[in-house]
């Protein structure tokens, strides 16, 4: 079964508060998003394997470390995904991104594709699903079985808010595949909220409220 990790740094826990209160306004709640987006990406890259490269200082040769393995994509699910991607980038900055657009049916609330457009070497690629908020974790399950569909065997999730239920969704469909959140909360709603949550992330992020 996939790892399921709560990134909770203090700085995480004190940035997620700010983004859950109602008064908080959509331009900090997005500029806040996007830095815990950052900080959830400098852990989760943690375990990124490093090689030896040969390198000059102005001083002279020297052997040192470099990132290897797998070239990284970052996956936004449209919309609310776009509000982790700049933190995330700029922790980053070389990663591809590849979009992929969702939408929930307000009334079954089960999750539809309508966009899809990766790198063309996707396949090779690691890939880090972004999505602020993992509540029955369809929209998840879809936006990894598209990457799956293209070839991709490296996937992790990062979401800022998970209910337990999305959590179990996601490890029982794609058991091969880790968590990371800001925070696990106590439950989801019946009307597809995450309770205490923060609302609908993607409202708040764009102001369409
Ligand atoms: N999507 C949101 O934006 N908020 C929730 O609480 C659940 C799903």
């Amino acid at each position: 079964m996939g790892k399921f990790t709560v990134l909770d740094h203090p700085l995480i826990q004190h940035k997620l508060t700010i983004i859950r209160r109602k008064e908080t306004s959509s331009n900090e709640f997005r500029q806040i998003v996007g830095e815990i987006g950052g900080l959830m990406t400098y852990e989760i890259t943690r375990d990124l394997p490093l090689q030896d490269v040969e390198i000059e200082t102005p001083i002279g040769k020297t052997t040192q470390k470099a990132i290897a393995g797998k070239k990284l994509t970052i996956v936004p699910i449209l919309r609310a995904g776009i509000g982790m991607l700049n933190g995330v980038m700029e922790m980053i900055p070389a990663a591809k991104v590849g979009v992929i657009g969702m939408y929930r049916d307000e009334e079954t609330l089960t999750p539809h594709e309508y966009f899809c457009k990766m790198p063309k070497d996707i396949a090779e690629r690691e890939c880090l699903v972004v999505d602020p908020m993992l509540a029955t974790g369809g929209s998840a399950n879809m936006a990894i079985s598209a990457l799956k569909k293209r070839g991709v065997t490296d996937i992790k999730l990062a979401v800022l808010v998970a209910a337990p239920e999305g959590v179990k969704a996601v490890q029982k469909e794609n058991p091969d595949v880790d968590i990371f959140a800001a925070a696990e909360d106590d439950k989801l709603l019946p009307n597809g909220y995450i309770f205490p949550g923060l609302g609908d992330a993607g409202d708040r992020l764009f102001g369409t409220k």
